[in-house]
């Protein structure tokens, strides 16, 4: 097979998604309310263009070092590109089948027939990943953790898949704390997008009367900092009675912890625990119908059962509590997001309890996914701000919202 040029396509990709900044950024000035918008400026709207395309030259270099450009000469699905290419199939069947639709929508690969099965379109020069890093520096250097993480991950990505180093590991070996350090933090403008979209939840709808705020897979603490500024600039800070910081993973729950202590200088109102939310709440020291607010950034997706978990937030709220998280929303079914790259090597991401209904795959959910699963737990009031579907409509690579639902009185 003879090689094509990608560098050249690779520029008119980029190029391309640079284009549609201005009307993605005039879109969404219409589209999001007055609060979201200083957030998602025209600088970000770029910043997530360039993040796009740095992510997909990463997944080249991956697919090239994997050897799935051969695999795929003759149409194969997933499953046989797993099989031909000697992976560990239990985790490298979700990471390529997202690798194959990704490099679809870029045209790399083609899909073929009816079954799912992909043809690669031709062997191609790699494009470089730097240069995007570079403009990335000059444009908006904030972003740049999350450059590195995705970097990191690339480069042990072919060894995970052929089952010679667990995701959990690449992700989070002692040594790889600082990467998250980093990553989770309202000083990466990537990140802090998630944070602030949430906080901006919480404080529409926290119950006037205020109460206690659980904060789930509350991470190293950059979510609560951004929701308690963000009510503290509201003056409704003395309306949290209580803020219960929780999170699964020790070295987080430590550092998220001092972070809280050292902002707000250790407030009679601040309790930090572990939680996991695939077990009882109440086993953990959550009494039922106690709390005002359950609230999580990026973290409900990762419920092993997302029924379950959704159970406890319900049963642990008093009546006219609010559910509010704030999660990348998946344009449609099936649709890659970037962070996926990432965070796929995690078992829990990509294989949580599956629903035909609303957990027809692991990873994000879709609006409707979630207005299903959040209902069906005996939710009322689902709502999305901004209003999601509206706005991936017209701008269908946008994901981030807040959703807020209230378990009736
Ligand atoms: C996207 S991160 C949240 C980051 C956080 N907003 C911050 O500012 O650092 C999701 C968090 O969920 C936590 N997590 C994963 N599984 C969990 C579980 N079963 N129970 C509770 N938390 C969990 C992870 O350790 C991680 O810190």
């Amino acid at each position: 097979m003879s090689e094509t040029d990608e560098v050249p396509v690779a520029e008119a990709a980029l190029e391309a998604r640079l284009a549609d900044v201005s009307a993605d950024a005039a879109a969404l000035r219409v589209l999001l309310p007055a609060e979201l918008q200083s957030l998602i400026s025209d600088a970000v709207v770029r910043s997530h263009k360039l993040y796009e395309e740095f992510v997909d030259r990463l997944v080249l270099r991956v697919a090239r070092e994997t050897g799935l450009e051969a695999a795929t000469r003759e149409p194969a699905s997933a499953a046989e590109v797993v099989v031909r290419l000697g992976l560990e199939p239990r985790r490298a069947l979700v990471p390529i089948d997202w690798i194959l639709r990704r490099l679809t929508a870029r045209r790399t690969v083609e899909e073929v027939g009816a079954g799912r099965r992909f043809r690669s379109r031709g062997v191609r020069a790699l494009p470089d990943a730097a240069p995007v890093r570079e403009e990335q520096q000059r444009h908006d250097s904030s972003w740049l953790p999350s450059y590195t993480l995705a970097e990191t991950v690339a480069q042990d990505y072919p060894a995970f898949l052929r089952g010679e180093i667990a995701g959990e590991e690449v992700l989070f070996a002692p040594r790889r704390l600082r990467l998250w350090v980093d990553y989770f933090s309202n000083a990466n403008g990537q990140y802090a997008v998630s944070n602030h979209v949430g906080a901006i939840g919480v404080a529409r709808w926290l119950p006037r009367a205020g109460g206690v705020i659980l904060e789930v897979g509350g991470g190293l603490g950059s979510g609560a900092v951004a929701v308690l500024e963000r009510l503290e600039a509201a003056g409704r800070i003395g309306d949290v009675r209580g803020y219960r910081f929780t999170e699964l993973v020790p070295a987080f729950l430590r550092r998220g912890q001092q972070a809280l202590e050292g902002r707000f200088r250790r407030p009679a109102w601040l309790r930090c625990d572990a939680l996991d939310m695939n077990r009882p709440f109440g086993e953990q020291g959550v009494r039922p119908g106690d709390l005002a607010v359950v609230y999580a950034v990026n973290a409900l997706h990762v419920a092993h059962d997302l029924a379950f978990t959704l159970g406890e937030v319900h049963r642990a709220l008093a009546p006219g509590g609010e559910l509010i998280v704030s999660e990348c929303v998946r344009p449609h079914s099936g649709q890659t997001i970037y962070a996926e790259f990432i965070f796929n090597l995690m078992e829990t991401f990509r294989a949580p309890r599956l629903h035909p209904v609303y957990r027809p795959m692991g990873g994000f959910l879709t609006a409707v996914e979630w207005r299903a699963a959040i209902e069906a737990a005996g939710f009322a009031d689902v709502r999305f701000v901004p209003d999601i579907v509206r706005v991936q409509e017209r701008v269908p690579d946008y994901f981030a919202a807040v959703i807020g639902a209230t378990r009736p009185g």
